[in-house]
């Protein structure tokens, strides 16, 4: 039975959902957070749908044996790839999944063009194709997939020259294009705004889908009468199947409160125990 108190659960393929978690802490500040990295497999994107839905479901297990009232799937990647597979599969428990931000820049753009940076897996979905056919009827989309940018965000690299030049490779063509909205389809992507935004200028819109997936997970809570309401700050628990160290060495550069990370020991896409 789920209770009020029971922590939200967060995954992604590393330190990319905490772009999620601010906006859930911004939005819900009583609510208690559990949030997984699985900085053992990052990055997802190159992988198979297959081999990111096995390591969905066990991390969802693992949410789910600590005692999660919901599950944010906050990972482009892994929604593309598995959040159909995990609401067929947990029947009974609520997900709240990411899709790129096409429809508001379809109603935003004034130039017909708009820019997607996402991950080879999050294009390749059908997910992304259904986004594409329902909401960019007339709108231009021009897709990268930033190799590397993820790895480089992984190790707190926000704004060196080598994260620079993925970018510009990006949305300079882009740019040419006259493009006037990017859409950040990676939750990676929101913690190098500031530097997208230094390589696009002011007169192109970047949209980080984070505050609207917060806005629907706080919805679900509501309707199901699950929100806590305490008045106490809630708390957070960071879990990693990776390397304790790197994860604690990032975290200052993402998240504005601190807390410690535990290891979760993984193998065969399960915990042990
Ligand atoms: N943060 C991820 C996303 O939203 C995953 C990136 C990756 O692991 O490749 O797509």
């Amino acid at each position: 039975m789920k209770k009020p108190n029971n922590p939200i659960g967060v995954f992604d393929s590393g330190v990319g959902g905490l772009s999620v978690l601010r906006a859930i802490r911004e939005q819900m500040p009583s609510e208690d957070v559990f949030y997984f990295g699985d900085q053992g497999h990052v990055p997802y994107g190159p992988r198979s749908m297959e081999q990111i839905q096995n390591f969905s479901e066990g991390i969802t297990r693992f949410l789910l044996g600590h005692n999660s009232k919901i599950i944010v799937v906050a990972c482009n990647t892994a929604s593309a790839a598995a959040l159909k597979y995990l609401r067929e599969t947990f029947s009974d428990v609520q997900f709240v999944g990411m899709e790129p931000a096409i429809k508001p820049a379809a109603e935003k753009t004034q130039t017909g063009k708009v820019g997607v940076l996402a991950t080879p897996a999050t294009f390749q979905g059908a997910l992304y194709a259904s986004v594409v056919e329902r909401f960019a009827a007339g709108v231009e989309l021009f897709q990268h997939t930033c190799p590397g940018l993820v790895n480089q965000i992984e190790l707190g690299e926000l704004d060196s020259p080598k994260t620079r030049a993925i970018l510009e490779d990006a949305l300079l063509p882009m740019l040419e294009k006259n493009i006037d909205t990017v859409v950040l389809g990676c939750t990676h992507y929101p913690f190098v705004i500031p530097l997208i935004e230094q390589i696009v200028g002011e007169n192109v819109r970047v949209i980080d889908p984070a505050p609207s997936v917060a806005r629907q997970a706080k919805r679900l809570l509501e309707a199901e009468g699950l929100v806590n309401s305490s008045s106490a700050k809630g708390s957070i628990q960071i879990f990693t199947s990776g390397d304790v160290k790197i994860v604690e060495a990032v975290l200052p550069k993402l998240l504005n409160e601190s807390t410690s990370v535990k290891s979760v020991k993984w193998k065969n896409d399960r915990e042990i125990r």
